[in-house]
């Protein structure tokens, strides 16, 4: 990778440039949080929603980050990178240990990093599989700790599959890196937020607008049986957009790759977010 521009503690430079010790939180224990933000055309999309994700993810761990200084860091990243379409990662970690300890210390100073990249906002069509929700109890913080994550989505790359829904207790919680939504002839279907689900941007900006376009929304308890009655399934995510599950390997449905409402939504989120992109 090269000419990758990044931000390391505030200092910019590019991505082969940063050193960073092994002594970081964020890479002996994952003590760190983090955000991606997509934008179009230079405009960031729902980016006060992402900075306001991003400080309660940092409130939650009780890291004391300074929003107006990582709000412009961002945005100095993406005019410095003269990129168009793409996207910032950021993340904030407790800061360096200065010899590894699961307890830490109150006096550490936090460590940001970010970077950006060029990124096409094309759609996609997915094949996943259902997995159980290996992970803790706290999904609702946006944690570098991605190991249930990353066990089941490469379990799901060994299968063929792009992507994994995952369900806990017989209950579905989102993808691998995305949320879940599905349909049936006039209601879009998602689960309801809980400690168990990224509240994602995408998820939230796609409900606003279509419930503002008249169609049915209803956030609840779902199972894979609910699943297996839906006309059509989805992701969403800040780098995915909306992406069609076109098929779920280990269910026996027949999904409508022409289904009126997954069409509709699209439609809606692309003009309204990715129409310049
Ligand atoms: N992930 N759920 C999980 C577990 C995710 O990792 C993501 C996104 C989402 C969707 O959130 P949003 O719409 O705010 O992007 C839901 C990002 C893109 C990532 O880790 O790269």
């Amino acid at each position: 990778m090269e000419n990758i521009h990044a931000v390391y503690n505030s200092v910019f430079s590019y991505i082969d440039e940063i050193k960073i010790s092994p002594l970081s939180r964020a890479y002996t224990f994952s003590d760190s949080v983090y955000e991606v933000i997509p934008f179009c055309n230079s405009n960031l999309i729902a980016f006060e929603s992402h900075i306001c994700r991003l400080k309660k993810s940092c409130d939650a761990l009780n890291l004391s980050l300074n929003i107006d200084k990582t709000s412009k860091e961002i945005t100095d990243l993406i005019s410095r990178s003269n990129l168009i379409n793409g996207y910032v990662y950021y993340q904030v970690s407790r800061g360096i240990d200065s010899i590894r300890s699961h307890m830490f210390d109150d006096s550490l100073s936090i460590e940001t990093f970010g970077y950006v990249v060029d990124h096409a906002f094309k759609s996609q069509k997915l094949k996943v599989m259902i997995c159980e929700d290996l992970r803790w109890q706290r999904c609702d913080i946006k944690s570098t700790s991605l190991l249930g994550n990353i066990l089941s989505m490469n379990n799901a790359r060994t299968n063929g599959c792009d992507e994994v829904i995952m369900q806990k207790n017989s209950i579905l919680t989102e993808g691998g890196a995305s949320n879940v939504f599905f349909a049936n002839e006039d209601t879009v279907f998602t689960p309801a937020l809980s400690n168990n689900i990224l509240p994602g941007i995408t998820r939230e900006l796609l409900i606003d607008e279509i419930k503002q376009c008249g169609i049915k929304v209803e956030e609840g308890d779902y199972s894979v049986e609910d699943l297996k009655s839906a006309k059509s399934v989805w992701l969403t995510s800040s780098t995915k957009g909306l992406a069609q599950v076109t098929d779920i390997i280990d269910l026996d449905i027949k999904l409508n790759e022409e289904n009126h409402l997954f069409q509709k939504c699209e439609e809606i989120f692309v003009e309204k977010f990715l129409s310049s992109c």
